[in-house]
């Protein structure tokens, strides 16, 4: 508690950061130490009120004895830290303790136990990854209650320590980050190339595949593709560079023909270069092969009406996912689509089983004019004649449907507003 006050929540602070899914992809670190990589890489920041992670951490300033102690909760368990945010706390500790050293009138929280609760607001078990959402709120949290005041392209960089991908949630809508060669790693930074704001009618829809096999991590894997894959020397030296010049100009242009392109090659070749690792790693599976063939075929039949040349693109991190992005207009018969080819067996279902299949995605299925639905059956029979439907029921186990977003938020800090605090006053995760 505050020695004068007796408020136990006067140096803490809840933020919550924003998942990111790429489609120029970071694979590979030219350091592990200093959390390099070896190429560019490009994303999206999605709609935190769809997907999140929040986090509240606690200065313990009236504790004795417990110098640079810190305990973690992740989803209400309690969990060991990791050497990354073992080093992400010790750095940003030694930046409060220079900022106290210049200045004797400030509170001295440099050394003080921290209590960290995280929890994200999507299921584990949809199998997205965590990691950059978690490690950027992470790195947010602590700027705001060690009260370090750091512009958010510092809070980026160390968010990077945590997990390479980190550095882009720090902020909204089209991020960059650039990989830099000074070998200090002060030029490899995150920076907005475009705000949410800029393209409105972007959007995505996750395909959450069913995986019976556990993957292969990504720090584990993309060390071993560092060390065994030519194919990725030849996607850092002679494929990405031009690629980040192409997709920066298509997202200024809001061209999305050239957007999907290279979104789509870029995680083909994310997943030839998984291939190309010895021994190999396999992240897509059957499904995922299944909804590049859909998509490559609704995109072919499209264009004969819409006269563009991609409706739809896709993007595969390390799992089986689908991240689909598209336009807005274009979601309603996106979805039907799918659902044509993956029978999930709850639309005849009601209530919850729909509701937690669908999520915000529900709105999109309400049936069309008669119309609308003549022309996508007839959509569907064409599209249907290069690719076979998924035969099993549960190919997908839900999908999300989510904007653009914008950057971190802090809830709440210090004393002020309603109790957004993962903790009791006690320190107790609530
Ligand atoms: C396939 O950021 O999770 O999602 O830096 O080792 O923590 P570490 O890896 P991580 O890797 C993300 C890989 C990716 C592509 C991407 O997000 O750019």
């Amino acid at each position: 508690t505050h020695p004068e006050t007796g408020n136990a929540r006067i140096y803490e602070a809840t933020a919550s950061a924003p998942v990111n899914i790429a489609v120029i992809k970071y694979w590979g670190k030219r350091s592990e130490a200093l959390m390099l990589p070896t190429n560019s890489s490009l994303s999206l920041t999605l709609d935190q009120d769809q997907l999140q992670s929040k986090t509240t951490v606690r200065v313990v300033v009236d504790a004795d004895g417990k110098e640079n102690d810190a305990a973690l909760w992740l989803n209400g368990n309690r969990e060991k830290l990791s050497g990354r945010v073992t080093a992400l706390l010790a750095r940003m500790r030694a930046l409060r303790v220079a900022k106290e050293a210049k200045d004797a009138s400030i509170p001295h929280l440099a050394s003080k136990p921290l209590l960290i609760a995280s929890v994200n607001n999507f299921p584990t078990a949809a199998g997205l990854a965590s990691s950059a959402s978690g490690l950027a709120c992470l790195a947010f949290a602590v700027n705001a209650a060690l009260q370090l005041e750091l512009p958010p392209a510092d809070i980026s960089a160390l968010a990077r320590l945590g997990s390479g991908s980190a550095c882009r949630s720090l902020f909204g809508g089209f991020v960059a980050w650039d990989m830099g060669s000074k070998p200090d790693g002060s030029d490899s930074v995150a920076r907005q190339v475009a705000s949410e704001t800029h393209w409105p009618n972007m959007c995505a829809l996750i395909l959450v595949a069913s995986a019976t096999q556990k993957e292969m991590p990504s720090t584990a894997g993309m060390q071993t593709t560092v060390e065994t894959s030519p194919l990725l020397q030849h996607r850092i030296q002679a494929v990405v560079p031009d690629r980040m010049v192409a997709i920066e100009k298509a997202i200024a242009a809001r061209d999305f023909d050239s957007f999907a392109e290279i979104t789509m090659r870029d995680s083909n070749q994310f997943h030839a270069v998984c291939l190309d690792t010895f021994p190999p790693i396999f992240y897509l599976n059957h499904v995922s092969h299944r909804v590049i063939s859909l998509i490559t075929m609704y995109n072919q039949v499209k264009s004969k009406s819409n006269g563009r040349k991609y409706t739809v693109a896709y993007t595969f991190d390390a799992g089986p996912n689908a991240v689909l992005y598209l336009l807005k207009e274009d979601v309603a018969e996106v979805l039907r689509l799918v659902n044509s080819y993956f029978p999930n067996g709850v639309d005849a279902a009601s209530g919850s089983a729909v509701d937690e299949y669908y999520g915000l995605s529900k709105q999109f299925l309400k049936a069309g004019s008669k119309t609308v639905e003549e022309s996508e059956k007839a959509l569907e029979a064409e599209v249907s004649k290069g690719v076979k439907k998924f035969e099993e029921s549960g190919g997908l186990k839900r999908i999300i449907y989510t904007t653009i977003g914008d950057g971190p938020r802090i809830l709440g800090a210090g004393e002020a507003g309603e109790d957004v605090s993962l903790f009791t006053d006690a320190g107790v995760p609530k």
